[in-house]
């Protein structure tokens, strides 16, 4: 393969240029997976995953710091568990009637004649690694956060994949309704920090243990009157949970859905006391919020808060984040009795629309003449990199000129010549690339050039 071959054009050194977003979008053959139009491999990647590009892994890393600072700032540390886990433990956790648990899950019996999951969420695997570890007998706040890849066997499309990516957030230990605000405000104040505007906040109440089975048999009247309507997996949900009609994306489930009675109707006194703290909570910290009460998500652990950050700019799949409270869900895995609530980001969807300033890496270019000027060429690229500058050397032999031609292609910021003369004189030259001026020096005096260009 030639310097020029076109894929190679494409990756290299694009660190401005904004992701294709359609790339590798759970289309069918190798081909349409591709960027590159006409690109075939003999395997291709699994449908409904992503390879993210060098030109694509700036953005990434951005959001990452952004998500950590943000998060540092209010007290949480980072809590990193295994990509696979017990089966049993989203059966549990995420619960035997979601769609997640029923459709969703990557399962299969390990060697060992184990059945293991490929998370399709992280909320589960905190509070097991709290219980295995006895986290809560610790002094520190039990306040975590994470970000990795999920698995979910879902139909792809635009902003739904089958591996992606989340931010995760979770509080342990407190059950005011103050821990749910400050966490959306938190949210909010990440998005700002990646520039997205335009966002709203959908909140609710779910009830508990007390209220919700009331409002389960009063959902359930109103769902078995209507079971005709319902889609075949909703009439199964009529018996089986409810509330998991609300998740339906058939138009049909919707408009029957819409005409159920509200949750916020039938919340115990606990639980209506605790939605309006958190209403007036986010009115102190200035969130502008609708009150949604099909808001029910898609997870069987919710308790009293529910809520999601949507965005217009995304299309069908609208939910940048989504989480609640869960205070059941340590107790329920025999652990202790620890009120908890948290939230997920999509960071596929949180790219999408974030409006991250363009990477402006600078490097340095090395062009070098010869065996001897390589030999000294490695040991100037070592110098420069431990001062803290980029440096590319490619072991090609290329006379000046084509030298010069890469360099301007990848748009190296400085081009540091290293030839016979220079060589003997220990005396190189420097082009800065925006210039065109050069300048001779010794390496630090190049060095002094470099840091303060
Ligand atoms: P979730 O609503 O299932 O909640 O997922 C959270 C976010 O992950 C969604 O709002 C969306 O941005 C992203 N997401 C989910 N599925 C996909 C997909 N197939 N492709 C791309 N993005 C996706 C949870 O996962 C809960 N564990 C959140 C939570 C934390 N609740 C309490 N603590």
């Amino acid at each position: 393969m030639t310097d020029d071959a076109p894929a190679k054009k494409e990756a290299r050194r694009s660190h401005s240029r904004s992701a294709p977003e359609a790339a590798n979008l759970g289309k069918k053959g190798p081909a349409e997976r591709s960027s590159v139009p006409g690109a075939r491999v003999a395997v291709s990647g699994i449908k409904g995953t992503k390879d993210v590009l060098p030109e694509e892994a700036g953005s990434w890393q951005r959001l990452e710091a952004a998500a950590r600072a943000t998060f540092e700032l209010y007290g949480y540390r980072e809590l990193r568990a295994p990509v696979i886990e017990p089966t049993e433990l989203f059966e549990k956790g995420t619960g035997q009637t979601s769609d997640i648990v029923t459709k969703e899950m990557y399962t299969f019996v390990d060697k060992g004649g184990r059945s293991v999951t490929l998370r399709p969420e992280y909320t589960p695997s905190v509070a097991r690694a709290i219980i295995e570890h006895r986290l809560d007998l610790r002094a520190e706040p039990m306040r975590y956060y994470y970000m990795g890849p999920m698995f979910r066997y879902d139909k792809p499309q635009k902003g739904r994949y089958r591996q992606f990516h989340q931010v995760d957030v979770e509080v342990f230990g407190e059950k005011d309704a103050a821990a749910d605000a400050e966490l959306i405000e938190m949210a909010h104040t990440l998005l700002g920090r990646l520039g997205i505007l335009g966002t709203e906040t959908l909140v609710n109440s779910v009830g508990d243990r007390t209220c919700r089975p009331v409002y389960l048999k009063a959902l359930r009247a109103a769902a078995r009157a209507k079971q005709a309507e319902l889609c075949p997996d909703c009439r199964r949900k009529v018996e089986t949970n409810p509330l998991r009609i609300f998740d339906c994306k058939v138009e049909r489930c919707r408009e029957v859905a819409a005409t159920f009675p509200s949750i916020l109707d039938f919340l115990c006194q606990e639980c209506r006391a605790h939605f309006q703290d958190l209403l007036g909570y986010l009115d102190v910290l200035g969130i502008a919020y609708r009150v949604e009460p099909r808001l029910v998500r898609g997870l069987d652990y919710y308790t009293k808060t529910t809520f999601e950050v949507v965005s217009g700019a995304l299309g069908a799949q609208n939910a940048l984040l989504g989480g609640g409270r869960y205070d059941d869900m340590m107790k329920d895995f025999g652990g202790p009795d620890l009120p908890a609530t948290g939230f997920a980001m999509g960071m596929e969807r949180v790219l999408s629309v974030a409006a991250l300033p363009a990477d402006q890496k600078k490097f340095l270019y090395l062009a070098y003449l010869g065996e001897e000027a390589k030999r000294a060429g490695l040991e100037l690229a070592r110098f420069f990199r431990q001062n803290g500058v980029e440096c590319l050397v490619e072991f090609k032999d290329r006379g000046m000129k084509a030298h010069f031609g890469r360099a301007s292609k990848l748009e190296a910021a400085w081009v540091l010549i290293v030839g016979g003369d220079e060589l003997r004189k220990g005396r190189f030259g420097l082009k800065d690339m925006a210039t065109g001026r050069q300048v001779e020096g010794t390496r630090g005096e190049l060095l002094a050039a470099v840091r303060a260009g």
